[in-house]
């Protein structure tokens, strides 16, 4: 448990709130936006000398941010067992982090692919367990497909994969699943493709990004290179092993507790009906950017292997090509979080750097949040050298040589 949890639910220290939790040293400026001055503080806020992230984070995911990130706000803002929600959860990073602090998490994300990746990490096997189900899984060395994906796959692998696939959507359909076919999914899907011998696949795109069959083709070509085979299931043992590899006794027994307690949904964020009005006391989140990611192409390999609908998802994916539309979207969202939040609970809104810097986020969403009824605390900007690993696993906005985030902090009035 942190012991470094400070909260903020005495009035009187309203308006004060983000100069408490930022660092001495961070540079303060001044922005007006939406006719309010707001203080901006700039510094290496969850980067520099940041604790080691837990392994357990270490599926990649587009657009997915650290771990440190959620932890800072959720270290200074919450107190253990509130609940820390995130409405755009993508592989899960609020919620793990909430649960390993031990805070109740409720998340939501438009893409069931969220849910797939995140509940088995709330309730990991053991090891020996997931190597005897793998030891009982047959998989044939020969199978008909009924999809071309030899431009990723040796003939081989791709037959282990689909009997694997088959198997995990018989025990789901017959209501056999259990965790650790749960934890067998979600390490496959995480293994589908990327870049190093560590995947099923040939030399691709990072994980978090399926290339089109098209484009596989190509890179193929490219780079002289054909699929050779790949162990599935030695691949999938393998990973297990790496994403619990630093999972403390103490963590695990934290993990138990809280994973009963958290409420993962599936469906658009602005229509969150699940959770009940005034019980978040901390929403850390990272939403769907103007147009730079496009996650259902991303995940295309991922919906096949899961047999999950894209045009569904897509049905409640904010896909936004104009500042005006995706403002649309994101104002019932806001509307929705006011619900939602606790009087003095907290909304931690990741904002990017898109179009090359002619857009400041933040000027977008500042009115949103005002006009949803939250007061606007400020800006941080939290700088950080370029690191390899934040690339692998999908962190964004690494251009030209740094990884910034911004997150514009909100408060619903006590
Ligand atoms: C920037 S990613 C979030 C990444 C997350 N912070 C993480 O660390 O993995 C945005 C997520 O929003 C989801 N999304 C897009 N539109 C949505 C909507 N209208 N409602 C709910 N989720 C949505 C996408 O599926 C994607 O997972």
């Amino acid at each position: 448990m942190p012991t470094t949890a400070r909260t903020y639910t005495s009035p009187s220290n309203r308006g004060s709130v983000i100069q408490d939790i930022v660092p001495p040293d961070a540079k303060q400026t001044f922005a007006t936006i939406g006719g309010r001055t707001l203080p901006v503080f700039t510094a290496e806020f969850w980067t520099s000398k940041q604790r080691q992230a837990s392994s357990l984070h270490e599926i990649s995911y587009r657009a997915c941010f650290k771990p440190q990130l959620p932890r800072f706000f959720i270290d200074r803002l919450t107190e253990p067992c509130d609940v820390v929600y995130d409405p755009f959860m993508g592989r899960g990073t609020t919620i793990i982090e909430a649960v390993l602090s031990g805070r109740r998490a409720f998340g939501n994300d438009c893409n069931p692919l969220s849910c797939l990746l995140t509940i088995p990490r709330l309730d990991p096997p053991p090891l020996q367990d997931i190597a005897e189900r793998l030891d009982r899984i047959k998989l044939v060395p020969r199978v008909k497909t009924g999809i071309d994906l030899s431009m990723f796959y040796h003939p081989r692998t791709m037959a282990e994969i689909v009997t694997l696939k088959k198997y995990l959507s018989g025990r789901k359909k017959s209501g056999r699943e259990d965790r650790v076919d749960r934890w067998i999914r979600m390490v496959a899907t995480n293994r589908l493709t990327g870049h190093s011998a560590g995947f099923f696949s040939v030399y691709t795109l990072p994980p978090n990004q399926a290339a089109t069959q098209a484009n596989q083709r190509k890179i193929n070509k490219d780079r002289k290179q054909r699929p050779t085979y790949r162990d599935v299931k030695g691949l999938i043992l393998k990973k297990s092993r790496s994403l619990m590899r630093n999972v403390t006794p103490d963590q695990q027994s934290r993990i138990a507790e809280f994973a009963k307690l958290t409420a993962l949904f599936t469906g658009g964020a602005d229509k969150t009906e699940g959770i009940n009005d005034s019980t978040v006391q901390l929403t850390a989140t990272s939403p769907p950017f103007l147009d730079v990611v496009n996650y259902a192409q991303d995940n295309w390999l991922r919906n096949w292997f899961n047999e999950i609908d894209e045009a569904e998802v897509a049905r409640t994916m904010t896909v936004a090509r104009s500042p005006e539309s995706w403002s649309e979207g994101m104002q019932r969202v806001f509307d929705e979080l006011f619900r939602v939040t606790r009087p003095g609970g907290f909304v931690a809104f990741e904002v990017g750097e898109v179009r090359k810097k002619n857009l400041k986020m933040e000027e977008l969403v500042v009115p949103l949040g005002l006009k949803a009824c939250f007061e606007c605390l400020g800006i941080l900007i939290n700088r950080q050298s370029f690191t390899k690993t934040s690339n692998i696993w999908g962190i964004r906005n690494n251009v030209g040589g740094t990884n910034t985030n911004r997150i514009v902090l909100f408060r619903k009035p006590s």
